[in-house]
């Protein structure tokens, strides 16, 4: 069977009724937004932290969720989705899960808006139930995430960026929400505050390895649905350049922060500098970090006993390292 086939297996019945749910979620009254909205819905991902919110509820809460755990769901796929709409501006990207991301469509203005209106439906859903523990766990994740996407700006002005600051941007960026979908599973359960704590730790090394491997996707040319080499484009360094800098010669470093400061528009240029990545052991440095925090998310898992649900979590961890889009 197919991975995620067989990840899905223990939550079918509850995935499915998610999507049900998440689509209703998502619906408003204004035209524009509803044709938006449909074309959003139409090409959904691959899903994987409403994965982590059923999989997390169902080991805590021996093979049982709630009304919360779906609510929890819908919540972080709404504000998920809201950061990819607003990425795409960030970053100029015009593709998105195989077709044109929303701004390249409809453009900036109305990518901007339709972000922040799925922002507004998934805090407001967490309040629709006075689930304020869920309010509070995405919340945060919502400031994390801004700060983290500022923090990777600002690093791609000045170019300062060293491994804590990248380690600092992804955790904030991205391992913060995938974080957020594992405390919201225990939550919704009712675990301990010690259970979700554990549950969000967990997530945040999942969540680590998650963007290294999709930075690591940058440097590839494989079919993603979305642009690859497009990071350096943008002047973001991630975890193989930066590697690759700290080892270089003080005349391929000017070179490198040369090449990312003043031609990172040539196409030439850039694939010179990705050749230099890999030809100078950036990937496979990139790939050793990534393996450490899946390791680091497995082994908070070793004590549970075993059951369908542990396999398709530690399957699912996995899959964030191996996946091929
Ligand atoms: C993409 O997330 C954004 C990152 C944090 C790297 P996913 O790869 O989970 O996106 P979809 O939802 O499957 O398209
Ligand atoms: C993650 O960073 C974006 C979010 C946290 C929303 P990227 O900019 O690398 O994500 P992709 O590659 O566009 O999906
Ligand atoms: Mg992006
Ligand atoms: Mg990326």
């Amino acid at each position: 069977m197919q991975t995620v086939a067989k990840i899905r297996q223990p939550i079918v019945a509850e995935m499915d009724l998610f999507e049900v749910k998440f689509k209703e979620a998502m619906a408003s009254k204004v035209a524009l937004l509803n044709r938006i909205t449909y074309y959003i819905a139409s090409r959904k991902g691959k899903q994987m932290r409403p994965m982590f919110v059923f999989l997390v509820a169902k080991l805590a809460g021996e093979g049982k969720v709630t009304d919360r755990t779906y609510r929890g769901a819908s919540i972080i796929e709404l504000i998920h989705t809201a950061s990819l709409v607003h990425d795409d501006v960030i970053d100029a990207s015009d593709k998105r899960r195989g077709f044109f991301s929303v701004n390249a469509l409809w453009k900036n203005k109305i990518a901007v808006l339709v972000g922040d209106f799925f922002f507004s439906k998934g805090l407001l859903l967490s309040l629709d139930h006075d689930d304020f523990d869920l309010l509070k766990i995405v919340s945060e994740a919502v400031r994390e995430m801004s700060q983290g996407e500022l923090l990777q700006l600002e690093k791609a002005r000045r170019l300062d960026i060293n491994e804590v600051v990248y380690y600092d941007i992804i955790r904030q960026k991205t391992a913060t929400l995938i974080a957020a979908c594992c405390a919201m599973g225990a939550a919704s359960v009712g675990c301990s505050d010690e259970e979700i704590e554990r549950f969000r730790s967990f997530g945040e090394y999942a969540g680590m390895a998650f963007q290294i491997k999709d930075d690591l996707f940058d440097y590839t040319e494989g079919a993603i649905g979305k642009p690859t080499g497009i990071d350096i484009k943008e002047q973001k360094m991630t975890l193989p350049l930066i590697y690759v800098l700290n080892q270089a010669s003080d005349r391929d470093k000017r070179w490198i922060i040369d090449s990312v400061k003043r031609h990172h528009k040539d196409k030439k240029r850039v694939k010179e500098v990705i050749a230099f990545v890999k030809d100078n052991g950036g990937l496979e440095y990139a790939i050793r970090q990534m393996n450490r925090y899946r390791d680091a998310a497995l082994g908070l898992l070793v004590n549970y006993p075993e059951s369908s649900f542990k396999t398709a979590l530690v399957d699912l961890v996995n899959y964030v390292v191996d996946r091929k889009k």
